[in-house]
């Protein structure tokens, strides 16, 4: 038997490991060429000390008080050299990847197929020259054919396939929209580096509130599609948000994820006041459609700048925060932005 470990490095790079049963996450580590901090391996120093979030583990019984207090352990605190994943976990490593030897992963993507799916978000899929495992709501730098330009973008598929796919915002004039609205065909290849962020599903183990606005929906999808693998019992509600009603789109995958998910449900708000449209406004106008309290929940919101301001704001206004709350702006051309 193995696990999967994600090591989350403090420069935004994550590299899963297999950790065999019985296997220190150091060991699985250096097994993988990736070298972690260490000194004396022996539980003594401290130096591998890490964090645990995610995923049940044996701390190990090696180790003394100096190295790893019980408070720190209580507060998920780990040892690397000591720790023995019980399940797939989420490790965070307080180093760079880069001085570890391990760097985001390059690879290959070929174009399989581009839809424009509304006026202003474009779909793309992609064949990944090997199957890449992320943790849901990662995303990739994506370049482009003879450039050394690349553009950010969370996946909107599950992790660990070779078939990926992204929502693109279709800027004008954009970069990437250019290319792919009038000159990407299938078969076209495109470098790949990633994964990266720190905007991914944690361990569901309270009410999950989750908020899109326009193309923030991908990430958001690629969390429901690893729910549908591990199903939970917790209540997941989503906010869509868009400006007009034809900017809505992948309305029924999140319909089929409704019906696979016995406690998935969802609703879709659209700016634009002259819309038919039964929610109209803000995702913030409609926080009263949320079918749990607010400060028991986790909430994940991707969106642009003006969005995540918003709902900060409304949380300050209604006096109520999340029991957590991760968040990813994005802009285009620019670097994303999180924060948990
Ligand atoms: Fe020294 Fe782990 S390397 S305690």
């Amino acid at each position: 038997m193995s696990f999967k470990v994600a090591l989350n490095f403090e420069d935004g790079v994550t590299r899963v490991i297999e950790c065999n049963d019985g296997e220190t996450v150091l060991d699985a580590a250096y097994r993988h060429q990736v070298k972690l901090p260490m000194d004396c391996s022996d539980g003594v120093c401290g130096t591998c000390k890490g964090s645990c979030k995610q995923g049940t583990y044996d701390l190990g019984d090696e180790y003394i008080d100096e190295a790893l207090t019980d408070d720190e352990a209580a507060d998920g605190l780990i040892l690397t050299c000591q720790m023995l994943p019980q399940s797939d976990v989420v490790v965070s490593i307080p180093a760079a990847s880069s001085l570890c030897a391990s760097g985001p992963q390059s690879i290959t993507s070929t174009i399989t197929s581009v839809n424009a799916l509304s006026d202003t978000t474009i779909e793309l899929n992609v064949a990944l020259s090997e199957p890449l495992d992320f943790l849901p709501g990662q995303y990739i730098n994506l370049g482009l054919p003879n450039s050394d330009e690349t553009r950010a973008y969370s996946f909107s598929s599950c992790p660990g396939s070779k078939e990926a796919s992204f929502l693109i915002r279709n800027v004008p004039n954009g970069l990437m929209s250019t290319y792919l609205s009038k000159n990407a065909n299938a078969g076209d290849v495109l470098p790949v580096t990633g994964p990266l962020g720190s905007f991914y599903l944690r361990a569901v183990e309270r009410p999950v509130l989750m908020l899109a606005g326009g193309t923030g929906l991908a990430p958001i999808l690629s969390m429901l599609a690893s729910l549908v693998q591990n199903p939970t019992s917790q209540p997941v509600y989503l906010l869509y948000g868009v400006t007009n009603v034809d900017d809505l789109v992948k309305l029924e995958a999140l319909q089929e994820y409704a019906d696979a998910l016995d406690n998935f449900s969802y609703a879709t708000v659209v700016v634009n006041p002259d819309s038919a449209h039964e929610k109209l406004g803000f995702v913030t106008d409609h926080m009263e459609s949320v079918p749990f309290a607010l400060a028991d929940a986790d909430a994940y919101l991707c969106g642009p700048p003006p969005m995540v301001d918003a709902v900060r704001q409304y949380f300050k206004d209604a006096g109520t925060n999340p029991y957590s709350f991760h968040y990813e702006k994005f802009n285009p051309s620019q670097p994303k932005e999180e924060a948990a």
